[in-house]
């Protein structure tokens, strides 16, 4: 059974007496463990096109069922949780909350799910320890640097084990030794714990990584590539 699926997803804006299709009826079907990446130029859809698959905005028109649910069947207080509880979201401009340490932010989503205190600190600590920064529990996000940064947010978007990742242009704040570093660390997740993993992304060196390449343009699909 497929993870994601969504057929004929159609998001449209109104601009003025014009008509914006940001996308225009994607169907698009991903497995579980996919390592995929929607490429393709500014404002061909990509952002529109994990915010439905992440539940963070409705579609005008289609259906997104993720494991299984039709996520337009969900009122939004259902749709929270179940986005709480399945998917992770990475962001270009990490989204940590400034005056929380690292340990904090990455217990976050953990604290919205009413885990007690000895559980968040055990999965906090394997999160952390994963993106390779068990000693850096105590700093906030001014004295962590850019990739650090952003491998704590790698460790929130985890922690709480989702099935899902979607990552908007993780490496567009980083440089290319830190964008391998975090490609490294998503791929070995990705193996290890089975997650699956959405990017969307314009970054040549992201690209490379991906097993599967889905090419949208003006809000429609124009290729979808598997690698090997
Ligand atoms: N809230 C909005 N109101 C009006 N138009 C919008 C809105 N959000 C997105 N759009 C339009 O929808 C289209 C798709 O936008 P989207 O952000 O998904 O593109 P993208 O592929 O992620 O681009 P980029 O690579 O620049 O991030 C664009 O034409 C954009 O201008
Ligand atoms: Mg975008």
């Amino acid at each position: 059974m497929a993870i994601i699926e969504t057929k004929d997803l159609t998001k449209t804006y109104r601009m003025g007496h014009a008509t914006i299709y940001a996308l225009n009826r994607v169907t698009l079907s991903f497995e579980k463990g996919e390592f995929a990446g929607l490429i393709g130029p500014s404002g061909s859809g990509k952002t529109t096109f994990l915010n439905m698959v992440g539940l963070l905005d409705r579609p005008t028109d289609g259906h997104v069922s993720v494991m299984g649910r039709d996520t337009g069947e969900l009122s939004s207080k259902e749709a929270a949780l179940f986005r709480r509880l399945h998917i992770g979201f990475i962001f270009q401009t990490f989204n940590l909350f400034p005056h929380y340490t690292a340990f904090e932010n990455v217990e976050f989503p953990l604290l919205l799910l009413k885990f007690d205190a000895r559980t968040r600190k055990r999965m906090v600590m394997e999160a952390l320890e994963m993106v390779g920064l068990a000693d850096r529990t105590k700093s906030r996000p001014s004295e962590l640097s850019g990739g650090e940064c952003q491998r704590v947010a790698i460790a929130r978007a985890i922690v709480k084990r989702p099935d899902i990742v979607l990552a908007d242009e993780p490496t567009a704040n980083l440089d290319a030794e830190n964008s391998y570093n975090i490609l490294e660390i998503m791929v070995r997740i990705n193996r290890e714990l089975k997650t699956t993993f959405i990017f969307a992304t314009h970054d040549e060196k992201v690209i490379k990584y991906l097993k599967r390449k889905i090419t949208l343009n003006d809000g429609k699909v124009v290729d979808d590539v598997v690698v090997q």
